[in-house]
């Protein structure tokens, strides 16, 4: 087999790089371990910002996103007695999409098996080979069973945290690895009910951070910060509303309860893994950084990830010009960083640890973005996306 961009993972970063790809006349073949119904069920991220909707309205893949897609112009931030409003539009002139993750992965997957490039589910023992080449190969088995080899111009490590990529980049290049685990998780639901306000609501209690967050005009997704030895079969569907309930309190609203459909418990985590690149594999997305989801970050780093990818790989494949992908990691990281940033300060902003100092600490931060122009306005502008370059 042979294609001009091997990649490894059918996430939104390896499948959108595909599609991007695709658009700009560039073969590719997509490898996914998992298989298509395990990808299309796997509950994650559920914010988009601006620019990864326009990316995915671009490619052709955004037209179920602009029928259901809920467009959300801001969020509350809440302590207790207070519930804030964050008008994004007259903050920033930006908004964001509640769409859940799972439907642009089902989007992106039909996209791709109606008229697209080979995307191949079930295969497994994928090895990343002769990186430091221009005549890089990927090994694996497919779902079969049978060994393949699939000779690339480049290979793309889209494959997530625990994915087979990033090991080999670190193998071959002085890189570091920054990371920082919190000492909190948190245990997400997903319930038949209305959602109970209008925007999100990111709330800090005594007791622990909560979200409201939603999937549909029926659908909502709710979040508890937990310990992060938490067993999900210690928390009943009614201790899980009674804390919703009492982490989001605010006096004359109430918090509509409903059937959960599905709970558990994630790990929070800083991860930076750099370089982006050794050779010919480059690497996008949660292969290279996690960020904690407070910020609602991570889909749209690998989003802005595959955007930058696409251009380089291009311009190196069509072009036979190199600079793009020679500066594609520092370019990349750039923007990690932000996020990462971003995303910690969210996380450190709404979380209970720590002592009464720090609680008090936080409430100054959150009292200070609720009641300054200029502190909701960093908060606008990196909640809803900054441009991609
Ligand atoms: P992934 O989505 O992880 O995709 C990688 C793909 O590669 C997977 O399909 C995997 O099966 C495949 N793969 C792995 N190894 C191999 C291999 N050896 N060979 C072939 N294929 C392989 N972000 C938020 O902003 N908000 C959230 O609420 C949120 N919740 C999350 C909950 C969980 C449990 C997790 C894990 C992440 C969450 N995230 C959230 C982060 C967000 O979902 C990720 O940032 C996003 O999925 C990154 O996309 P990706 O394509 O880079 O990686
Ligand atoms: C959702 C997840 C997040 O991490 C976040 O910050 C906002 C919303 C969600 O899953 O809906």
């Amino acid at each position: 087999m042979r294609t001009q961009v091997g990649i490894i993972g059918a996430g939104p970063a390896g499948l959108l790089l595909s599609r991007l790809l695709q658009l700009q006349g560039i073969d590719t073949v997509v490898l996914e371990n998992r298989s298509r119904d395990y990808v299309e069920a796997r509950i994650r991220a559920g914010i988009l910002e601006e620019h990864t909707v326009q990316t995915l309205v671009d490619a052709g893949v955004g037209e179920r996103l602009q029928r259901e897609g809920l467009p959300h112009d801001g969020v509350y931030l809440q302590y207790p007695g207070v519930r804030h409003h964050l008008d994004f539009p007259s903050l920033c002139g930006r908004r964001v999409w509640a769409y859940g993750q799972t439907e642009v992965t089902k989007d992106l997957i039909s996209a791709q098996l109606d008229d697209g490039p080979p995307l191949l589910f079930g295969v497994s023992d994928v090895v990343p080979e002769d990186v430091d080449g221009d005549a890089p190969r990927i090994r694996f088995t497919d779902a079969d069973g049978v060994p393949q080899v699939l000779e690339c111009d480049a290979i793309a490590g889209t494959d997530g945290f625990h994915g087979v990529s990033r090991p080999v980049v670190t193998a071959g290049t002085s890189g570091r690895l920054w990371e920082r685990t919190y000492p909190y998780a948190w245990l997400g639901v997903l319930a038949d009910v209305a959602p109970s306000t209008d925007e999100l609501v990111y709330a800090w209690h005594p007791d622990g951070f909560a979200l409201l967050s939603m999937r549909s005009p029926s659908v909502s997704r709710l979040y508890l910060q937990v310990d992060p030895g938490e067993r999900i079969e210690d928390w009943s569907d009614d201790r899980i509303w009674e804390a919703l309930a009492t982490r989001s309190a605010l006096e004359g609203w109430e918090l509509q309860t409903g059937p959960i459909t599905e709970k558990s418990v994630l790990p929070m985590r800083s991860f930076v893994s750099a370089p982006m690149r050794r050779g010919r594999l480059f690497l996008a997305g949660d292969a290279a950084h996690i960020v904690p989801p407070t910020g609602a970050k991570g889909l749209n780093l690998a989003v802005a990830d595959v955007t930058l990818l696409a251009g380089a790989l291009t311009r190196l494949l069509a072009e036979g010009r190199s600079d793009l992908v020679d500066t594609y990691s520092d370019r990349a990281l750039a923007r990690v960083w932000r996020c990462t940033h971003f995303s910690w300060w969210m996380t450190s902003m709404l979380h209970r640890a720590g002592d009464d100092f720090d609680a008090e600490l936080q409430l100054a931060q959150l009292r200070r973005v609720c009641g300054s122009e200029a502190a909701a306005r960093e908060l606008a502008e990196n909640y809803t996306g900054l441009p991609v370059g």
